[in-house]
């Protein structure tokens, strides 16, 4: 199912510990409609524990996470599975493509994994690579590909069940300062053109991102800079 409304993800007050160790103490959060948001903090400072609860990939110890207005801790696994499925794409740092599978057979994996049939895949996929430039790379295997473009695949393959949301783990981490900059591009065309808000996570604390918000996790607790 597919939600509409402004305010898609909520974070309450979250905490989140492993073992004895507090990561997040206590953190607030509200990503809207439209945002491109960039939470910069050191390595280890908690950024994937938080997008992973952001994606309901991991519930918090306290507080609560609500998408799109609905509580997570209401629904059951089946059912968050179902709403990460058609309302967020993931991107990660170390992209996660499918070794034996194409440039398109990784990105119609999720609309696989939706239900969808084959000629509606092939058709979505084709339409996507073709908006973004990309349809070259359509029947090659992810071995063959530069870190640079493997990314760009990776996004499209978040973006194939057209979420409303992308959570991206350090995307340019492993990337050439020329590949960061194509993948900001990309990432500022789907914030606008298609209007999916973007949560990216980033080790650098200065750099300037095409970003409308940014945020600091620093300590477990979580500011925003204006
Ligand atoms: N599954 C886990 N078990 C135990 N400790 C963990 C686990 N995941 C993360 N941590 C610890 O939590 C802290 C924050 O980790 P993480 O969220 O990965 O930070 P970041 O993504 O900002 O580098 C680190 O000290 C890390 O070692
Ligand atoms: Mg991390």
């Amino acid at each position: 199912m597919r939600y509409t409304g402004d305010l898609l993800i909520e974070l309450l007050n979250v905490r989140k510990g492993y073992g004895s160790v507090e990561v997040l103490k206590g953190v607030n959060l509200r990503i809207e409609e439209g945002d491109f948001a960039s939470i910069r903090g050191k390595s280890g400072a908690g950024k994937t524990t938080m997008l992973r609860i952001m994606g309901l990939l991991d519930p918090p110890d306290e507080g609560e996470i609500k998408l799109f207005g609905i509580p997570a801790s209401r629904l059951n696994d089946d059912e968050r599975s179902k709403l990460r499925l058609h309302n967020i794409g993931f991107v990660f740092q170390f992209f996660n493509l499918i070794p034996s599978l194409t440039v398109r057979e990784n990105i119609e994996l999720p609309l696989a994994l939706a239900g969808i049939r084959k000629e509606e895949r092939r058709n979505r996929v084709t339409e996507l690579l073709r908006y973004f430039d990309l349809i070259n790379l359509a029947e090659r295997f992810p071995d063959t590909l530069s870190g640079g473009e493997r990314q760009r695949v990776a996004v499209m393959r978040a973006l194939a069940n057209n979420p409303r949301i992308i959570l991206a783990d350090e995307p340019t981490s492993s990337l050439d300062d020329e590949n960061s900059e194509l993948l900001m591009d990309l990432f500022r065309r789907i914030n606008r053109e298609k209007r999916v808000a973007i949560v990216m996570t980033t080790t650098d604390l200065y750099e300037k991102l095409p970003t409308n918000r940014d945020f600091v996790l620093k300590d477990g607790r979580l500011t925003e800079f204006l």
